[in-house]
């Protein structure tokens, strides 16, 4: 592999991957081609060596710059998307486009210049399971958690056009012969992820002096994994997945908002209680969980981050250490959901 291009590279978890490549295969070249969007940023790319990694600054839908690169490359691994559920219940017009459209125009070009293609999805196209203390008496794993043979059943407009575009994904596979794999990953959490998101948001609002926001009663499940862990499954399943095939990828980290919310404030020196409920989030989904077995016992990954409270005290430190980095956003998120009273 020599040539590489990486969608949505200036984003949270499309950086990281690019850093891991960069340092761990410094000879390989990577193209970020990122549309620079509310949650793109230059910054998440610096200290990369300028001969090896290209910032294109431009939109997945744009057939002919899409064409003209992807024609040069060995591999696109594609992590550009409309990431964001709440906003998908606001406006759903972006999602459709770029979540769909978008990727339908790089397997396009993919299809034609017989390039190599890895669909980067998430946990939420499968729906959700029950709360653990709400599921039938049964055997320990049975239908508990995601596999790759789990349903399709996504529930907001963000995890329903991220479906539709696995779905394109595999027909392009079985019916053009498109060299695909596809990875549904669980949550992320790391540096760099944008402050609109569950726990960069309650750090950030701890940090600029306001109160912590839960949704609801915070019963709801994440299955968290360190950004870092992400990347290493994806280069795996880059190099040694086989066609056609989906993996998931999990690190065994469920934990419900509300515990993870009290984890930061402790972390952070503040009282437990010291956060507001608000209003819930539509359709929201209850509980999600990965069963990581196939990538663990095909392709040999593990997840090297495994103590959840040393990454978000790490997680905590960065956002300390980088109010730079965020503080100019802070104002605009939190009025956009002060309007939905959340
Ligand atoms: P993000 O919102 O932080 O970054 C998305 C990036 O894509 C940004 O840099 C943005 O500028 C770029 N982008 C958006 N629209 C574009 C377009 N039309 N053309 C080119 N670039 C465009 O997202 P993230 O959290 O880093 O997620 C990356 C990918 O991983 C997404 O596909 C997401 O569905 C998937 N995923 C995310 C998680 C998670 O927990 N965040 C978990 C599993 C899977
Ligand atoms: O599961 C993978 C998905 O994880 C990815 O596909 C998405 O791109 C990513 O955004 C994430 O989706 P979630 O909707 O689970 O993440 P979010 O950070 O928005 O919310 C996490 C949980 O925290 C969710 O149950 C809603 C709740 N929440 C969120 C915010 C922003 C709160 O309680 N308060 C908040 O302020």
């Amino acid at each position: 592999m020599k040539k590489m291009i990486v969608t949505g590279g200036a984003g949270f978890i499309g950086s990281n991957f690019v850093h891991y490549v960069a340092n761990n295969y410094p000879s390989i070249e990577i193209v970020v081609l990122d549309k620079l969007t509310y949650a793109g940023n230059k910054k998440n790319l610096f200290g990369l060596p300028e001969d090896k990694v290209k910032l294109v600054v431009g939109d997945i839908i744009d057939r002919e710059l899409v064409e003209k690169l992807v024609s040069e490359a060995d591999v696109v691994v594609h992590y550009a998307a409309e990431s964001h559920n709440d906003n998908s219940l606001k406006d759903p017009y972006p999602f459709v486009q770029t979540n769909l459209i978008g990727t339908y125009t790089l397997i396009e070009a993919c299809r034609k210049y017989k390039v190599r293609y890895h669909h980067v999805s998430t946990d939420e196209v499968y729906g959700d399971l029950p709360l653990r203390e709400n599921l039938p008496e049964k055997g320990e794993g049975i239908g508990e958690k995601f596999t790759d043979k789990t349903p399709y059943n996504p529930s907001s407009p963000y995890s329903s056009t991220k479906a539709g575009s696995d779905l394109l994904v595999k027909a392009w596979v079985r019916s053009f012969g498109l060299k695909a794999t596809i990875s549904n990953c669980s949550n992320n959490y790391g540096p760099y992820q944008h402050i609109e998101k569950f726990i960069p948001r309650q750090i950030t609002n701890i940090l600029a002096g306001n109160r912590p926001k839960l949704y609801g009663e915070g019963k709801n499940v994440r299955d968290w994994i360190h950004t870092d862990d992400h990347s290493s499954a994806v280069w795996e399943i880059v190099n040694n997945g086989v066609i056609g095939e989906t993996y998931l990828i999990g690190a065994e980290g469920e934990q419900n908002n509300k515990y993870v919310l009290e984890k930061i404030l402790m972390l952070m020196g503040q009282p437990q209680d010291a956060y507001d409920t608000v209003k819930d989030r539509e359709g929201h989904d209850l509980r999600y969980a990965i069963d990581a077995s196939k990538l663990k016992k095909e392709l040999n990954w593990t997840p090297k981050h495994v103590d959840f409270d040393k990454g978000l005290q790490e997680t905590i430190e960065w956002y300390t250490k980088n109010q730079d980095w965020w503080k100019d956003d802070k104002e605009l998120v939190e009025r956009t959901y002060a309007e939905q009273d959340q």
